[in-house]
């Protein structure tokens, strides 16, 4: 049992005291939390839902919230505020949780289900273009031939938002590792935007609040363009961003220079944390002032990395303003 004492100002009541789980600073920084769901919570958890596969949760939204509702009533009703608490906490915003007795790929579906209800006590996944449900698993291997550095193991995958070239709202992001073969190095990488010594400069210039075209490679299964700045403000005046390098199309010399100006700033800043992410674990950010991205593997002839993530938006508390939802 811990005695929450963070959080000034919440969105949602928080409970006295929490059950069924822990929470605390992780080892990289303050900002992220880790939060420890018990074994006896993720082994009663599936004991309960085991009678639907996760197909049923594809198939039936409400089921969605059904296993989030058991998830907590197992934590007795705590773990709700701290989630929708902590995702729009500008101090923090960022967890990796973190289920125990989760740890093996043939656990895959069980890791579905414990992410799903995770997220539908704060959220809604939106649909996934690129898998058609509201999820998507995903293999990395050494070999690939895809058309964007998502399942390019060598290299680095840089700072980003998600969802910056579809019109829905893209509060959250939810990254698990469901397998990993082989691997070495392809730690998560996270920077919040607080601690980029460069945002005054970049938000402050004229182009970060210009209008700019978002454009996709046909594998997202993304039709059509949308028009954004870089840089917006939160409900409280505060910068975020909406951004990725290799979607933006600058319309001439001054946009494409910025751009790039902006890409090596953070992508050079030390105040990124490199988060390992073990089997069974996952990271869940506030995707308006956290960037992510992951950095390069060594080359293996039977590396296998296999992620699972969900995007969406949240359905308690919010950052963006009311003029942007
Ligand atoms: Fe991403």
């Amino acid at each position: 049992m811990t005695v929450l004492t963070q959080l000034p100002e919440t969105a949602m009541p928080l409970p006295a005291n929490i059950q069924g789980f822990t929470l605390a600073p992780s080892t990289h920084s303050t900002r992220l939390l880790q939060l420890t769901i018990s074994r006896s919570v993720v082994e009663t958890f599936l004991e309960a839902v085991a009678e639907w596969p996760v197909q049923a949760l594809e198939y039936k939204s409400m089921l969605r919230f059904r296993v989030a509702k058991i998830l907590d009533d197992l934590c007795d009703n705590t773990l709700q505020a701290v989630l929708v608490n902590t995702l729009v906490d500008r101090n923090t915003g960022g967890l990796q949780v973190v289920p125990e007795g989760l740890d093996s790929v043939e656990q895959a579906e069980d890791m579905v289900k414990v992410a799903t209800a995770v997220a539908h006590l704060m959220g809604r996944s939106n649909f996934d273009a690129m898998s058609s449900q509201y999820y998507a698993r995903f293999v990395v291997k050494n070999v690939d031939s895809s058309d964007s550095y998502l399942r390019q193991p060598h290299r680095v995958m840089e700072l980003h938002n998600d969802g910056t070239f579809v019109e829905q709202d893209t509060d959250y992001v939810l990254m698990m590792k469901l397998d990993e073969q082989n691997m070495e190095g392809g730690n998560s990488l996270l920077l919040h935007l607080d601690d980029w010594e460069d945002l005054e400069r970049f938000y402050h210039h004229p182009l970060a609040h210009r209008e700019m075209r978002w454009s996709v490679p046909p594998s997202k299964n993304v039709g059509k363009d949308v028009y954004h700045a870089v840089f917006d403000v939160d409900n409280n005046g505060r910068p975020i961003m909406a951004y990725i390098d290799q979607f933006v199309q600058p319309q001439d010399f001054e946009e494409g220079n910025w751009l790039t100006d902006l890409s090596k700033s953070l992508e050079n800043s030390p105040a990124i944390l490199s988060v390992p992410n073990p089997v069974g674990s996952f990271l869940l950010i506030n995707n308006h002032f956290w960037l992510h991205g992951r950095d390069r593997f060594t080359a293996h002839p039977d590396l296998r990395r296999e992620l699972m993530r969900q995007r969406g938006c949240f359905t308690h508390a919010s950052t963006l303003s009311s003029r942007q939802a």
